[in-house]
């Protein structure tokens, strides 16, 4: 989204501080009155940059996009599934956070509206893998934070209404990416997972025809496994510790043409779909054109991936889930 002038708000460093991931667009101004562009929405705030500017007690001109009571009724819907017990009431009180879904981004919000309420809520991944994250690559995080957010809304929309498994999901999906954090991270690998959530399979071969080193195609290759053990290593922080495992096969492709191990995986069950949809749903980029878009870009998606790993029964429910009006396209698969 392009920034506009009409909601700049003078911001002090101590109240930024208080963030922990940037809501809005951030601009510095300088002694002359220049103005020069600093943060993007979704980005993590780390306590470097705020240690620069507090020595300088820098005043940010600060553009917020999301809206804080939303968000805080998002949260507040959560918490109230949280505490119910009956199937009938999970049903309904999951129906009614799809419908507010519905109403907020039809009503073109700011996607980072909902994906903070998801991290305020859900989010228990150590603070320190996340900036581990973040300092990897500006938008590793991101990514990951918006991924998260779309395997809560897929979740609800496929009947997964027990609060601890939308939880797990939400987890792993923000921590899936977590093996890709080695030291020989580079545009390389990032791009090439990108590839590989585009065109299943081209990942590897694409990163061997731009040259990429040995150490970079080796964090390319293991970084499912990498993930996987990971989450081995958290399963204290899951509801259900089996659902790691999608973390190992996030790859692996129907046909066995996916890695590390080449198994083929004919039936993905749908647990595992909602984790796999909603990572290939946001690439690692710069810019995204769904933050204010949500519904048209969720309606209008299309990825050979429907096909290749069986995604498609999950997003045709995320489909009717938020559009009654939306038609089903079938895909190939
Ligand atoms: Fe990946």
């Amino acid at each position: 989204m392009k920034p506009t002038n009409e909601n700049t708000i003078s911001l002090p460093i101590k109240d930024f501080a208080k963030k922990v991931i940037c809501d809005g667009h951030l601009y510095f101004r300088s002694k002359e009155g220049r103005r020069f562009y600093l943060m993007k929405p979704g980005i993590f705030i780390d306590e470097s940059f705020l240690k620069k500017h507090a020595t300088h007690q820098t005043v940010f001109d600060y553009e917020p996009v999301t809206n804080e009571a939303i968000t805080l009724e998002f949260q507040k819907l959560f918490k109230e599934l949280k505490y119910l017990q009956f199937e009938k009431d999970l049903r309904m009180k999951t129906q009614e956070i799809v419908n507010h879904f519905k109403m907020t981004f039809e009503n073109k919000n700011h996607f980072l509206t909902f994906a903070m309420a998801c991290y305020n809520e859900f989010c228990v991944l150590p603070k320190n893998d996340l900036i581990r994250m973040h300092e990897t690559d500006l938008h590793l995080f991101r990514k990951s934070l918006y991924s998260a957010a779309f395997a809560v809304i897929i979740g609800f929309t496929n009947d997964f209404y027990h609060y601890p498994m939308i939880k797990d999901f939400y987890n792993l999906t923000l921590g899936l990416d977590v093996g890709l954090c080695e030291s020989h991270y580079s545009y390389f690998v990032a791009e090439a997972c990108n590839r590989e959530n585009e065109t299943p399979g081209s990942g590897l071969e694409w990163m061997k025809s731009e040259g990429a080193t040995e150490l970079e195609l080796n964090v390319f290759l293991k970084h499912p496994e990498k993930s996987h053990k990971y989450f081995e290593d958290h399963q204290n922080l899951m509801a259900y510790p089996e659902l790691k495992e999608i973390a190992l096969y996030q790859h692996e492709l129907s046909n066995g043409r996916g890695f590390p191990r080449g198994i083929p995986k004919g039936q993905v069950s749908s647990w595992e779909a909602v984790v796999i949809l909603a990572s290939s749903l946001v690439e690692i980029k710069d810019e995204y054109e769904f933050e204010t878009d949500v519904m048209n870009y969720l309606f209008s998606y299309q990825n050979t991936k429907l096909g290749e790993i069986p995604v498609h029964r999950v997003y045709q429910k995320l489909c009717m889930g938020l559009g009654d009006l939306f038609k089903i396209k079938e895909t190939a698969g």
